[in-house]
């Protein structure tokens, strides 16, 4: 178990490795193209919740850092609101490359980079898994099995979905994307409340 665990650093760091050259996937030239970084993720290794959002964009790009701009922003001021530090949870994308122009990451995107976020998963593994947004949510929802219960955003923001992973039983829960607070602040205090909805999970 103690040899497992200390092995989590080292591969998360092939899963970085690999991504820098992953060659095979047609975002690599526009990084390459645009002098940008792809983002795998960061946070703790040992961390009981991970946070899945889309896909980075050009703050996330420039920095290598997932969530680093203004949907960042949002998004740590959620976890400040129910006094969860970053550093203790991890935070990824299920697309580690940004597509132009901040278009949606393609279905065949998602396919090729989703094998990396599925490692992911194995390695950290989380008891609790944040959907940000509705790629994340489809792809994780599909994963697991989920697939009847999905309808919209709107609706499946804030449950609690049931699902078996391969190390045990986990908590899947769908919320909005930061960036739509951003373009509808009303949503902020539904967030909040969502977010509310971890730190119980905590107790
Ligand atoms: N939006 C995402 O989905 N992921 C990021 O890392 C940043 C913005």
């Amino acid at each position: 178990m103690e040899a497992q665990k200390d092995n989590r650093t080292e591969l998360l760091r092939q899963i970085k490795d690999e991504v820098v050259d992953f060659k095979e996937s047609p975002l690599y030239g526009e990084r390459v193209a645009n002098k940008v970084h792809p983002v795998i993720g960061e946070g703790n290794h040992y961390a009981e919740i991970m946070f899945v959002g889309e896909a980075p964009g050009k703050t996330e790009a420039e920095t290598g850092r997932p969530f680093a701009g203004q949907a960042g922003k949002v998004l740590d001021e959620l976890l400040a609101s129910i006094g969860i530090p970053r550093k203790d949870v991890y935070i990824t994308n299920v697309v580690k490359d940004r597509p132009p122009m901040n278009r949606d990451p393609l279905p065949q995107e998602i396919a090729l980079y989703a094998g990396f976020l599925d490692r992911q998963i194995e390695i950290i593994q989380p008891k609790v898994i944040v959907l940000l947004g509705r790629h994340s949510m489809k792809y994780i929802m599909e994963k697991f099995g989920l697939e009847a219960q999905l309808t919209s955003i709107s609706r499946m923001h804030g449950q609690i979905f049931l699902a078996n992973a391969s190390y045990g039983e986990i908590k899947i829960v769908p919320m909005f994307h930061p960036a739509a607070a951003l373009y509808n602040p009303d949503l902020k205090a539904e967030m909040q409340k969502d977010f509310k909805i971890l730190r119980e999970m905590e107790k």
